[in-house]
């Protein structure tokens, strides 16, 4: 007999060790920890931006927590119960009403979609700010971006499951969107639904899709993400590389352990947010119509159509964009130039790392032209959010083309303006 790696004999021939020597000696537990944590060198001079992927991760364990509660007693099922209310719904009413603490369930669960989407725009807008996707970290923004299609896809087949109007009606019209794709379309949207309308089918496979299927993409994803990102470690508010200056042992000069400096600041962050996060929940778990739309406390029917579907707020910048294509143009109409642009409009975030073409990483080195081309996409992002919940009008339509336009040129010309911009030096190490 001999003991495991990690472990010695005492002079009495036991082992050495507590449990976790014993732990360390068949698994690498303090591998893992000092890789990630004890001793992985985050830069000094994190600040507010760097709060929201530890908060992203905190949502996602909120999001599965409260979702395997709510799957206790949800129940997937389009057919009308006694009283002739579908059973999906009523099965969500019941949560609500008698599920001793139901309620606060299903709105942190809610609240937390909308909570999701707030946090995770805010981290993409943070890698923005100071050029995180640059060189050496462009698989840790692809793989984001990755997570950010998939969360898409999450929040879309999680709304139709409380089978409400909105749920309903939202599906229909997207779902519809890909009827739009020539030769394939009309099949592709039958195998979507598993039907030729949204049914009792689409129910139940959304049903399994949100509740395993994409959360275990997600999980996947997410832990892809972090195994990347300390590879090649952090970016930081000044986009200087710590790695590039180390003292005598080969620890950064600019670095400081993850734990306990980062693990007690996200926890004040984590603390602060649950704060706003509880202030949501229990005074407005609506959201004024936002987080959860009024027609969608009426139940689904098929034969009354809401006289207007909006898409949850999330989803409306990108809405907006579809809308905005309203000519028939070459041989494509209008309706397949919406889903073309609505689908190019997420999908070239995964080519920031190659469109961007300055030598400096941060906002704080950049030139004057891309601060305005940043500030031009955030406000034009913002208004197409805008747009997307209103009804459609004929001036909403022209100002949703401006800002498509403006939308897309911050990216298609950013090879151009990044290289033309003048940046200021870059300190040899981080500032404060
Ligand atoms: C479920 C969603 C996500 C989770 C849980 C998550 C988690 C994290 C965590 C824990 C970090 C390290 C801490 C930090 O730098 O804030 C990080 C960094 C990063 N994430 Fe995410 N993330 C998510 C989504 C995304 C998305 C959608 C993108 C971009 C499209 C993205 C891009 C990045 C980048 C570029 C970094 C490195 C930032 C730097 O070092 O400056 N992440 N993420």
């Amino acid at each position: 007999m001999s003991a495991a790696h990690g472990e010695k004999y005492k002079s009495d021939g036991s082992v050495t060790g507590g449990l976790i020597e014993w732990v360390d000696a068949r698994f690498p537990l303090l591998t893992l920890w000092n890789d990630h944590l004890g001793k992985y060198y985050a830069p000094k001079n994190f600040n507010f931006w760097y709060f929201f992927g530890s908060l992203a991760l905190l949502v996602l364990v909120i999001q599965v927590v409260t979702g395997i509660f709510l799957a206790m007693h949800y129940k997937p099922d389009a057919s009308p119960n006694a009283s002739g209310v579908p059973i999906a719904f009523a099965s969500v009413e019941y949560i609500m009403r008698d599920v001793s603490w139901g309620w606060l369930i299903r709105y942190v669960h809610s609240t937390g979609a909308s909570a999701f989407f707030i946090v995770v725009y805010m981290h993409m807008f943070r890698g923005m700010l100071y050029g995180s996707y640059h060189r050496p970290r462009e698989l840790v923004w692809v793989v984001g971006v990755l997570i950010f299609l998939t969360l898409m896809a999450e929040a879309f087949m999680g709304y139709l499951l409380p089978w409400g109007q909105m749920s309903y009606w939202g599906a229909q019209v997207i779902v519809n969107l890909f009827t739009a794709i020539p030769f394939i379309g009309e099949e592709l949207g039958v195998w979507i639904r598993g039907d030729y309308v949204i049914s009792d089918a689409t129910l139940n496979r959304f049903f399994s899709l949100h509740v395993i299927a994409i959360p275990l993409v997600l999980l996947g994803l997410v832990a892809a993400h972090v195994i990347a990102l300390h590879e090649v470690g952090s970016n930081n508010p000044d986009g200087i590389e710590i790695e590039d200056k180390k003292d005598a042992k080969g620890i950064p000069l600019d670095g400081i352990p993850f734990h306990p400096y980062y693990t007690v600041k996200d926890i004040v962050g984590a603390i602060v947010f649950l704060m706003f996060f509880a202030v949501i929940v229990f005074f407005m778990p609506e959201g004024g119509g936002y987080f959860l739309e009024y027609n969608n406390f009426v139940p689904a029917n098929s034969m009354i159509t809401p006289p207007h579907i909006a898409p949850v707020w999330y989803f409306t910048p990108f809405y907006s964009i579809l809308r905005a294509n309203t000519v028939n143009f070459l041989w494509i109409d209008a309706k397949l130039w919406g889903v073309i642009f609505m689908g190019l409009s997420v999908m070239i975030f995964f080519f920031l790392p190659w469109l961007d073409r300055s030598r400096v990483k941060s906002i704080r080195y950049r030139g004057p032209l891309y601060k305005i081309a940043l500030a031009i996409f955030v406000v034009s992002f913002l208004i197409l959010g805008y747009l997307g919940v209103q009804p459609p009008s004929a001036l909403g339509t022209v100002l949703a083309q401006v800002c498509t336009v403006l939308y897309f040129a911050f990216f298609l010309l950013m090879p151009v303006y990044t290289s033309l911009d003048k940046c200021k030096p870059v300190p040899e190490r981080v500032t404060g």
